[in-house]
């Protein structure tokens, strides 16, 4: 069997994140949330005085930050430098900066080359915005993951219930919408379905149901 690189894109709290983690169990492949890597860079920047909207700066800053992974449940850990940054990145304030961050075209054209190394050799489920467009163009399986946004908002509510985040439902969903609207205009690998990506609507399923489709499509390339 082909170690197949598998490309998830889609809007903000689709569940793109839970469903890939099971495929990549499933199929022993590794796990890879870009997104982590933008918000990475954002809390970077936050806490180190750099603006965010200077792509030079911020693109200078990250000469100096190595982003990593290490296994955890239920989320994986994520580093910067020696830094656990796992929950920090999951903070409102991370979460409502990080599209301007993903809009600055150095910044976004070194998290690619690293999304690229990382997934050079397969067996990758990589999650994102671009990742079927843009980061792996090649990729044998590309799913667009979609669900209304009050689905969406009301999923990701629960989620941060768990993480003690009380942002309520209407201001998440708002927040959400203006997420995906900034990531869907910008110029530099706008959130967009490649034309050879498989449309997923989950607004319906659970999250059993979602994973046995993705499984059945991967299964069919490889
Ligand atoms: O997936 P998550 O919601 O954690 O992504 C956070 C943000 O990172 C997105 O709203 C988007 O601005 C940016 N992003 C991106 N390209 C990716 C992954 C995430 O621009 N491949």
């Amino acid at each position: 069997e082909q170690a197949l690189q598998v490309a998830i894109d889609g809007p903000a709290s689709a569940g793109k994140s839970t469903v890939a983690k099971l495929v990549a169990k499933r199929f022993g492949y590794i796990y890879v949330d870009t997104g982590a890597m933008y918000r990475a860079v954002t809390y970077w920047a936050m806490t180190h005085q750099v603006p965010l909207a200077d792509d030079d700066a911020v693109a200078k800053m990250m000469g100096s930050l190595t982003i990593s992974f290490k296994p955890g449940e239920p989320d994986q850990l994520v580093f910067a430098n020696d830094e656990d940054i796992t929950a920090a990145i999951r903070q409102p304030d991370v979460t409502n900066n990080v599209s301007t961050i993903a809009a600055l075209p150095k910044v976004r054209a070194l998290l690619t080359d690293h999304q690229r190394q990382i997934a050079a050799a397969g067996g990758v489920v990589m999650d994102g915005r671009d990742i079927g467009s843009t980061v792996l163009p090649k990729a044998e399986v590309k799913i667009f993951l979609v669900a209304s946004a009050a689905e969406r908002a009301k999923r990701r509510y629960a989620e941060n219930i768990t993480k003690g985040i009380n942002t309520p439902l209407a201001q998440l969903q708002a927040e959400i919408e203006l997420r995906d609207h900034k990531d869907s205009t910008r110029k530099v690998s706008p959130l967009t379905q490649a034309a050879d990506a498989v449309l997923v609507d989950t607004t319906p399923m659970s999250i059993e149901e979602v994973v046995a489709a993705i499984a059945a499509i991967i299964k069919k390339q490889s």
